[in-house]
């Protein structure tokens, strides 16, 4: 059998481990021993690609693209502008694993289902987990298509992917949160910017279930409780890779200008439309981040 990650005690923790926890960090393992012995990778860094920003698998050497339908417990995407398709390749020198296409809680999967690929990953090897999200814009300093690190978060869920057993294997049962986005990256990925002319901000980003956006009362109150940008997704990954001591950076692109005295109707085209407009520095900023480690 292919060795994984050695610093998870794996077949201890899996004998040791009461039931519900054996069966979830067994599915984990099937699906990163299934994986390594397709692609004999040993991925660095893992990639999350948000709505509309996708377009860094374009500048993979491409080793290996396998469907999440081909993955054993792998969740199966179902958001149309998603592509469920795990990546293994190089970028900026290094071997990543890319997921075009995360899940999301709206889509109706349960938590542990949505930070599945992040704790597969983390199996695999992966030393640093770069995020990326489409949100709105809270801030009123922020325009359409500015990008956002995110230094801190706001947890509105109403679910926690580490609620239940704890996967002792995996991190401890009260997780530490006073850096779940890793100082070092931000600072690195600032530097990058700064170089390069590539505009910054860095902000709190609030999660909420959706799929509904927010109402003008939503917005006021999610700025007054200090979040400057809003989204669906990126809080479960990041939550399970602060579980797992896996280093995080992440980067909102803002898609919508969530303005509670001026809010205007927005739909999915526009989100995409936006992002889109800001994938190329998105890209360029992590395959610059990624020579760096
Ligand atoms: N609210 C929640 N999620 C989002 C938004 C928003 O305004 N824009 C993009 N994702």
């Amino acid at each position: 059998m292919t060795t994984l990650n050695p610093s998870l005690p794996l077949s201890n923790a899996t004998l040791a481990a009461p039931n519900e926890a054996k069966t979830e960090l067994a599915k984990i393992t099937e699906a990163a021993h299934y994986l390594k012995s397709r692609t004999q990778a040993f991925p660095q860094v893992g990639i999350v690609l948000g709505t509309g920003l996708s377009s860094l698998v374009e500048e993979i050497k491409v080793a290996h693209t396998i469907g999440y339908e081909e993955i054993p417990h792998f969740p199966l995407s179902t958001v149309e502008s998603h592509q469920g398709k795990l990546i293994f390749g190089e970028l900026g020198g290094k071997e990543v694993v890319v997921m075009q296409g995360r899940f999301h809680y709206y889509e109706g999967y349960t938590m542990q289902q949505v930070v599945f690929p992040v704790r597969v990953m983390k199996l695999l090897g992966i030393e640093a987990l770069l995020v990326s999200n489409a949100a709105g814009g809270l801030n009123a300093k922020y325009h359409l298509s500015d990008l956002m690190l995110i230094h801190d978060h706001i947890n509105l869920l109403p679910d926690n992917p580490l609620r239940g057993q704890n996967i002792e294997a995996l991190g401890v049962r009260f997780p530490d949160m006073s850096e779940p986005y890793s100082l070092d990256l931000i600072q690195k990925a600032k530097t990058i910017a700064e170089e390069n002319h590539i505009f910054l901000h860095e902000g709190v980003y609030a999660s909420v279930m959706g799929p509904n956006l927010e109402t003008k009362a939503e917005y006021r109150y999610l700025r007054t409780i200090g979040a400057d940008a809003v989204g669906m997704s990126t809080v479960p990954e990041v939550v399970a890779a602060a579980h797992m001591g896996l280093p995080v950076l992440a980067i909102s692109v803002i898609t919508d200008l969530c303005s509670s005295e001026n809010l205007k109707k927005i739909t999915i085209e526009e989100v995409i439309q936006a992002a889109t407009q800001a994938e190329p520095n998105v890209t360029f900023l992590f395959t610059e981040l990624i020579k760096t480690l």
